[in-house]
């Protein structure tokens, strides 16, 4: 079958078209179109996502990324099957947009729609390669600019959170640290990018040794699966301000300590959660997850302790429409569907800002 889905959860607008195929147990997806229009410039200037803005584009673009994800596909909108859309959790102005979006089209070509978990949508986008078949149950560590969530996945369908942060979510702290650090927004990829720097002068010494930063390790010894990133925020900014005059290499070497430091908690806590529920499977999703550093670090553990890891490319990563169609498939299998005479009844389909992954 052929899915539209349509997410505006945060601040991209994107649709994308898919054939799905198979059932629970093997899915097949193939992308047909995949685009993705990015509000980054529009909010950039404020450090961060103001929710009336990025309502505002969506419902500019939209039209025109339909119009480019039909073209890409090369189809008519009589070909699409049914129509997948985000209704939570995320901002909710953002949210209407879309759905609203959905539901006209829902109307007007006169197919059902299928609501959808954006965090569905992060813990399913490893599987559109065939080869990630991921056994079950499985741990899945949610992590974006918006969430820090460990997960058990059940089946696709089942599934129970395990913990997840009490403050920031890991991706907000890249972007505050990377706002302390005099680097623009979204800061995770400036941090990744600035981590990877080489350290020294011209001759190679280290002029700015590692050593220098000791950034704290939140929570990484609580008994819980519970994480807490604003300190470690905090800890950054207490340490420019102790330090005074950053050099280019302090700032490397911080860049650093500060993903180390990130990375070594998010991987404490998974270990432990494999271990507690006895999964073997650890899935990643999120637009952290694009982050080369973090990618090493759990490969290297997955062949240390033995565990299967599942990563989404570095196009699913970060906030799309296709990992919302392949998680719409997975509803839809289920029964999961609003018929497009009910689609505008009222409270038919609601954005919820915080929808938790059942
Ligand atoms: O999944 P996503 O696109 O949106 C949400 O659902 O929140 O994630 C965006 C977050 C941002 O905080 C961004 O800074 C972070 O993912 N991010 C990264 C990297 N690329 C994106 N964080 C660390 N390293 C990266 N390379
Ligand atoms: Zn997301």
């Amino acid at each position: 079958m052929i899915i539209l889905a349509i997410e505006t959860s945060c601040d991209e607008t994107a649709v994308s078209i898919v054939e799905a195929n198979g059932d629970l147990n093997n899915p097949q997806f193939q992308i047909l179109s995949h685009q993705v229009a990015s509000q980054i410039k529009e909010h950039a200037p404020f450090g961060g996502v103001v929710p009336n803005i990025a309502k505002r584009e969506h419902l500019k673009n939209l039209p025109l990324v339909l119009n480019q994800a039909l073209g890409e596909a090369d189809l008519t909108p009589e070909s699409v099957d049914a129509i997948a859309v985000t209704v939570g959790p995320g901002l909710e102005p953002a949210l209407w947009a879309g759905i609203t979006f959905a539901q006209e089209l829902a109307v007007k070509w006169q197919k059902p729609l299928v609501p959808t978990n954006h965090l569905e949508g992060h813990a399913v986008s490893p599987l559109l390669k065939a080869e990630n078949k991921v056994e079950l149950p499985a741990v899945a560590l949610i992590i974006s600019g918006g969430h820090t969530e460990l997960v058990l996945v059940k089946s696709f369908g089942d599934y129970e959170r395990l913990g997840g942060t009490r403050d920031d979510a890991v991706g907000e702290a890249f972007d505050k640290v990377a706002r302390l650090l005099g680097l623009p927004y979204p800061g995770g990829p400036e941090i990744s990018k600035l981590a990877s720097q080489p350290i020294g002068d011209t001759s190679g010494t280290e002029v700015s040794p590692m050593g220098q930063w000791h950034l704290p390790r939140p929570m990484i010894d609580s008994p819980n699966l519970d994480f807490s990133f604003s300190g470690l925020k905090t800890a950054v900014r207490y340490a420019i301000q102790k330090h005074g005059e950053m050099s280019e290499a302090d700032k490397i070497s911080l860049a650093r300590e500060f993903q180390d430091a990130v990375i070594e908690v998010l991987l404490a806590k998974t270990l432990k959660a494999l271990t507690q529920t006895g999964a073997q499977s650890l899935i990643i999703g999120g637009g952290v997850v694009a982050n080369p550093r973090l990618r090493e670090v759990f490969a290297s553990a997955a062949s240390q302790v033995h565990f299967s890891l599942h990563l989404p490319s570095l196009q699913l990563a970060t906030d799309n429409a296709t990992m919302i169609a392949m998680a719409g498939y997975f509803r839809y299998l289920a029964g999961e569907i609003i018929q497009p005479n009910q689609v505008l009844a009222p409270d038919a389909i609601i954005a919820r800002g915080n929808l938790p992954l059942k």
